[in-house]
């Protein structure tokens, strides 16, 4: 356990930083529980994957192609139904709801836990910034695609991060979503992962009157294959850093999973949530009505490719 866990008590939840997905399921059963979650092939998606099969949940499992969806299926103990999701091709993400749609099962959760980080130089995919794309588009395609799918009192879990709060001041440039303009790493990172908050807040807001609930994600901060483009300095960074101030993958995964299945937080909606607690986003990860322009934006975007 590192420094920081230790020292850092449990929230109003009962859980905190030091919490693991296996702790915050304990005596859970899940037994009849289908889960769906994207990126389930490395880093918190198959350790999230993971405990939630151990706990008795069904678990659909999305990675960029079938192949790596099945050799992570076959390395779990318990349920599993491996599918194709490539976030970044329309086409993929829409063979995907419909290979879900017609599994003909409730879905009791989507966790969007699939993400690209800090790309070094500007990309676009369909005329959108990539991060912006594969984070936000890909889901927004993938939730909004499985509405019909998802339980009465079904959960959606957007992976955020506290990244989302080095978005630009306007929290989503409207005006710059291809980011030809003034394009830093983070930034765009920042802004795919403030979209992925707002597009929770928006569901959540869409959601009202039901049982259903939507909800975004700060994970921690954790070794993963996320940090893939960051450059050697800062890996060597965090990797001195890792004992005394990272979360371990265990730890990592444990907030998503609060988020899907703790009956704590069936009725929590709408939130930020970090070490498996209600928490605070920045001001513009609160502005509900750039997260409704964002959703207009992202709908008319969708609608054209
Ligand atoms: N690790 C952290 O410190 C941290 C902090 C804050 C937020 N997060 C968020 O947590 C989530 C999980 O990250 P992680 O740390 O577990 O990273 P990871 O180990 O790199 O896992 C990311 C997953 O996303 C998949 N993915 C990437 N691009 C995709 C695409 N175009 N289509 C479909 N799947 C795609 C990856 O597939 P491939 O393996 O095939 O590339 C992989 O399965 C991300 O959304 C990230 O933004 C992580």
């Amino acid at each position: 356990m590192s420094l920081y866990a230790l020292l850092a008590g449990n929230g109003p939840s009962g859980f905190g930083y030091g919490s693991t997905a296996e702790q915050v399921t304990e005596g859970l059963d899940l037994t009849g529980q289908h889960i769906l979650i994207t990126g389930c092939n490395s880093g918190l998606g198959l350790e999230a994957m993971r405990v939630l099969a151990l706990r008795g949940a069904t678990v659909i499992g999305a990675a960029r192609t079938l192949d790596k969806a099945s050799a992570a299926c076959a390395g779990i103990d318990g349920a599993t139904i491996p599918v194709a999701c490539e976030l970044g091709d329309p086409a993929s993400v829409r063979a995907c709801v419909q290979t879900v749609t017609e599994l003909r099962v409730p879905l009791q959760a989507i966790i969007a836990n699939a993400g690209i980080m800090a790309l070094p130089k500007p990309q676009q995919l369909y005329g959108w910034e990539r991060q912006l794309f594969v984070n936000h588009i890909g889901h927004f395609i993938l939730v909004t695609g499985l509405m019909d799918s998802l339980a009465a009192d079904g959960r959606v879990v957007m992976l955020s991060s506290a990244a989302h709060k080095g978005a630009p001041k306007v929290g989503i440039e409207l005006d710059n979503l291809g980011g030809e303009r003034g394009y830093t790493p983070w930034k765009s990172y920042g802004q795919s992962k403030i979209a992925n908050l707002l597009f929770a807040r928006e569901l959540s807001r869409r959601f009202e009157g039901s049982d259903r609930v939507a909800n975004a994600v700060h994970p921690g901060v954790i070794a993963t294959n996320l940090g893939r483009h960051m450059n050697p300095v800062m890996v060597g960074a965090m990797s001195i850093a890792k004992p005394l101030a990272l979360k371990t993958i265990p730890q990592g995964a444990a907030t998503e999973v609060w988020a899907a299945v703790h009956p704590d937080a069936a009725k929590v909606s709408g939130e930020y949530l970090s070490h498996s607690n209600v928490a605070k986003s920045s001001p513009q990860g609160q502005d509900m009505s750039l997260a409704a322009k964002l959703w207009e934006v992202s709908e008319a975007k969708v609608a054209s490719i």
